[in-house]
């Protein structure tokens, strides 16, 4: 199991920070660059991150029509990212349009498709999706499967279920972890490190609980500890 950080902070000097007092272990840990940085810091930023020897993921859940979704992934791919997403309700023939543009790529990122946003209740998931949470994260997860993307993103609640139903190398990243039981803030279906590991996710998403810590870096030695 990898950790994979949310690098969520308000300005791009705390999350430089952040990941400069992080490098000793950036070879073991994986960055995730989400809507406000990339909107804000743009490419410079992630070619300071690979600078450092980080692993990134570009967490910009694409979702369009099929074609622009392949341009998208296409212009992902040369910016030497290791991992981005998109969003499964997007569609089958979505998510094969982008791995077939991926395909002339010698070394292409990861692909990875949204199920289900762990900030849903099952009540507002159903107002929208028409069906329960576990029901619909499977169908999706599924049709990721099916377009071959490399995994999916779920809510650990998920993910055993996930596994069992596609393939053990079908991964899964887990956000909403509180690794040992921090405030869940807006999240509505988070799980600790123990919790996660039994499940089997591959990579845990910790956002909050440490860019907002006084001691970031005692965290993660602590978290790295409990994933070896
Ligand atoms: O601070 P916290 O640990 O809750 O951060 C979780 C991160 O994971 C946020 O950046 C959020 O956008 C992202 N995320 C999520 N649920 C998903 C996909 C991504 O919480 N299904």
């Amino acid at each position: 199991m990898k950790l994979c950080i949310a690098l969520d902070n308000p300005t791009k000097e705390e999350n430089l920070k952040l990941a400069k007092e992080l490098k000793e272990y950036s070879k073991d840990l994986w960055l995730k660059v989400g809507f406000r940085s990339f909107i804000r810091d743009g490419r410079e930023f992630i070619v300071e991150l690979k600078n450092m020897g980080y692993n990134i993921f570009l967490d910009l859940k694409l979702y369009d029509i099929p074609n622009t979704m392949a341009d998208a992934a296409e212009e992902i791919a040369k910016m030497n990212i290791d991992m981005f997403n998109v969003h499964a309700s997007a569609g089958i023939r979505a998510m094969n349009e982008v791995m077939n543009r991926l395909k002339k790529f010698e070394k292409r990122p990861l692909v990875l498709a949204v199920t289900a946003l762990t900030s849903f209740s099952d009540e507002e998931f159903k107002e929208i999706y028409g069906k329960d949470i576990e029901t619909k994260a499977l169908e999706f997860a599924k049709d990721a499967y099916e377009a071959k993307l490399d995994g999916v993103v779920c809510s650990v609640w998920e993910a055993l279920e996930i596994k069992n139903n596609t393939n053990e190398n079908f991964i899964t990243l887990t956000p909403g972890i509180r690794p040992f039981g921090e405030d869940a803030g807006d999240q509505r279906r988070v799980a600790d490190i123990k919790t996660a590991k039994e499940n089997k996710s591959d990579f845990i998403v910790v956002g909050r609980p440490i860019y907002k810590s006084q001691n970031p870096k005692k965290i993660v030695k602590q978290i790295l500890k409990e994933l070896k």
